[in-house]
């Protein structure tokens, strides 16, 4: 056979195993030294020793030069899709006023909100574009986007639009989540079970057009109650979509348990989680979606206990949370080293995380994050010495080069 693509001499072939990897088993990652890797048909064609590789015939030969290769990032929470941005709110971040109490004064998400909806979709899209691309070349091939800009019927269903065109026009695999109740719009203040309604009224379009696959709430002090959030979760459900909760971020309301309870795809952020919610999340087969970029970008001190969920036996992935607020960054790997630092991951589970598992926290885990005779040829070569050096060296971009189903999307 002639193969489309040959790389050969990788130093370090990342090979995470089935998933979801759920506490110690996270600790696992398979790592085949002097590896090479075929591609044909933009599916893994064949994975072994480097020696083995000397007699293959290929079209095209790439010398990893003992470098190393994994599946490509998988990025399972971003806020892809919005109009504007938020510089000027760092004058009263600095001066300490809290995020929540910025969304009252009716900026943050809401100020996002206003500039999402005077942008044309035309306008979204070169805007979304472009993020897609810098996260595409920082070695992501894979990601979630949300909605949660519009907070009424047309802005919202033209985000989701937005989504469904960057699928079908672009690179990489998009999976696409209604985040209607992200906040409470102006014109619903004081009404929030009203907006509710709307927000679920609004579901049948979203699944008869096929707009997304998940519905996620925002369940916060001053947002939605957890009493709200199973009711618009309940919604989703009846009507077959997943169900995704922005969860416990700031104050500990019991977000992660109605997860569980509700049997969520991913419960996210989690940061004031409780024991109990912790110990809930262990026995089920709820993904934990941990966010540390926005953590350190809201210029807290107190991170995700990512050390208690492992230990006790959850799964743990992570993501961006890319957004124009609360974490500014479509760089995966600046995640990773965060992970490293302030979770204490070791670097076999920040792998985990950022591709088998994250792939399973997206509805994607047969199809995404992990790198198997077969299965698509989404790649990264990345220029370092192991793979523990990722998280090691932050704030720069080491993707070397980036295949998706065995084409180059960045180099
Ligand atoms: O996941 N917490 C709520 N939503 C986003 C932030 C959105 C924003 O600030 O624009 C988040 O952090
Ligand atoms: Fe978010």
């Amino acid at each position: 056979m002639i193969y489309d693509t040959l790389i050969n001499r990788i130093g370090q072939l990342l090979l995470p195993a089935e998933g979801p990897l759920k506490g110690e088993d996270m600790k696992q990652l398979v790592v085949l030294e002097d590896a090479a890797i075929a591609i044909k048909d933009g599916k893994v064609a064949w994975i072994g020793q480097n020696e083995k590789a000397a007699q293959m015939e290929a079209r095209q030969v790439i010398d990893a030069m003992g470098r190393v290769v994994s599946p490509g990032l998988v990025d399972p929470h971003t806020h892809l899709v919005f109009g504007g941005s938020r510089e000027g709110e760092l004058a009263m971040k600095q001066a300490g006023v809290p995020y929540l109490e910025i969304l009252k004064q009716g900026g943050g998400i809401l100020s996002t909100v206003k500039a999402t909806r005077a942008t044309s979709e035309e306008g979204l899209l070169e805007k979304a574009k472009f993020f897609l691309n810098r996260m595409a070349s920082h070695g992501v091939t894979t990601l979630e986007a949300k909605s949660g800009y519009g907070l009424d019927r047309e802005t919202e269903l033209k985000q989701l639009r937005v989504v469904s065109r960057l699928k079908e026009e672009g690179a990489l695999d998009i999976v696409s989540t209604f985040l209607g109740p992200h906040a409470i719009p102006p014109e619903y203040k004081d009404r929030p079970d009203e907006f509710l309604s709307e927000m679920i009224g609004m579901l049948d379009d979203v699944v008869r057009d096929d707009l997304a696959s998940c519905g996620d709430i925002f369940c916060e002090t001053g947002v939605f109650t957890v009493e709200q959030s199973r009711r618009f979760m309940k919604a989703c459900l009846e009507l077959g979509l997943g169900v995704k909760i922005h969860a416990d971020e700031i104050d500990s309301l019991g977000g992660t348990e109605l997860a569980v309870e509700m049997g969520a795809i991913s419960a996210d952020h989690l940061v004031a989680a409780s024991e109990e919610g912790i110990q809930a999340l262990a026995d089920s087969s709820t993904i934990a979606v941990l966010l540390p970029g926005t953590t350190f970008y809201l210029g807290k001190d107190e991170y995700a206990k990512a050390r208690a969920m492992i230990d006790s036996g959850a799964a743990v992935s992570l993501a961006t949370d890319f957004n124009p607020g609360s974490c500014v960054t479509e760089n995966l790997q600046m995640i990773m080293s965060l992970a490293g630092l302030k979770l204490k991951m070791t670097p076999e589970e920040i792998w985990n995380a950022v591709t088998v598992n994250a792939a399973w926290a997206i509805g994607k885990g047969e199809d995404a994050g992990r790198l198997e005779v077969g299965k698509d040829a989404d790649l990264v070569l990345w220029d370092v010495p192991n793979y523990s050096y990722i998280p090691y060296h932050y704030g720069v971009n080491h993707a070397n080069l980036v295949m998706k189903r065995g084409e180059k999307i960045w180099e």
